[in-house]
């Protein structure tokens, strides 16, 4: 198995380092524009081969795609993260140019990969990925929603000061800090309703807490967080390459499903060695899918940007 991490910021770096660290392939190759930047992350990483463990060689590349070759999965990080006050669609601007010629370079060299999309905002540039590549649509996956719902159960964790690992909790739509929707009904601590120990308004705090998830850290750090983007996206490589079909909400192309069509919005799929498989249903009550209808009506203006750009 090979995997390639377009972007050697933090939070590509730090895709690079979980993959490895959870062995995943054979050989991570992290890419970057800037001169050294790949080479220098990935010679620091390789060298806690010796001391965590793993067998996973890292390389690093200043833009030369043909060290990405024949990659089965490929992860985009590239473009610029937000500062504190910018929401992740005032990125638009920039980071399409950038992802459209990452993605294509990629497919010149590795036609047959499973494209994970994490450059914001990542619903349209998921959806621009889709559009400018033309590969099956399965082989497209936004990461975002296995991000939120992580920082969902992080703050139901700490409002039930219970382990996260004993929660289910799904973040849905946009990967944006008015458009996701943390599922707070479907929410559960070991198959019990969260709302049996938590009151309607500590579940509004948990889900509103959870919508600004990135924007508090961005304002805390003062750039884009990255740990747990960079775990995030391990979780899912591993679910690809192992092929475990574990239900994650993803970003993927609709035709129909959930009540949308040509759009990428985040919905629960199925993700094994095909890439997102299948979307399983939740059947949203009403509240729910009005909330659904309206991330999608947002992230599709955001879409019709791309027309008026020069990509
Ligand atoms: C975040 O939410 C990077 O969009 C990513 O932190």
């Amino acid at each position: 198995m090979k995997i390639t991490v377009v972007g050697a910021g933090a939070v590509g770096a730090t895709c690079a380092d979980n993959i490895a660290r959870k062995e995943l392939a054979e050989e991570v190759v992290l890419l970057d524009i800037k001169e050294g930047l790949s080479e220098g992350k990935s010679l620091d990483m390789f060298q806690t081969a010796a001391l965590l463990e793993f067998d996973t060689k890292i390389i690093g590349s200043t833009n030369d795609y043909s060290k990405t070759a024949n990659s089965d999965v490929v992860v985009i990080t590239s473009g610029i993260p937000r500062k504190p006050g910018m929401t992740r669609e005032e990125l638009i601007g920039i980071n399409a140019g950038i992802v459209k010629s990452v993605a294509q370079n990629i497919l010149q060299h590795s036609p047959n990969a499973i494209i994970i999309v994490v450059s914001n905002p990542m619903d349209t540039m998921t959806y621009l990925a889709l559009k400018s590549l033309g590969l099956p649509k399965n082989r497209i996956i936004g990461m975002g929603g296995i991000l939120d719902s992580a920082r969902f159960k992080c703050y139901l964790s700490l409002a039930l000061n219970c382990s996260p690992n004993d929660l289910h909790g799904t973040v849905i739509g946009g990967h944006g800090d008015t458009t996701m929707i943390p599922l707070t009904r479907l929410a559960t601590l070991n198959g019990v309703p969260v709302s049996q120990f938590l009151s309607a308004d500590q579940l509004k705090q948990v889900a509103a807490d959870t919508m600004v998830g990135g924007a508090t850290l961005t304002k805390l750090i003062g750039t884009s967080a990255w740990y747990a983007p960079g775990a995030a996206v391990a979780v899912l490589v591993e679910s690809i390459v192992r092929d475990q079909k574990k239900v994650f909400p993803n970003c993927v192309y609709l035709e129909g499903e959930y009540g949308q069509k040509d759009i990428c919005l985040g919905v629960p799929t199925v993700v094994g060695r095909g890439g997102w498989e299948r979307i399983v249903d939740y059947k949203l009550n009403a509240e729910e899918q009005e909330a659904f209808n309206k991330s999608a009506e947002a992230v599709r203006n955001m879409n019709s940007v791309l027309s008026t750009l020069s990509l």
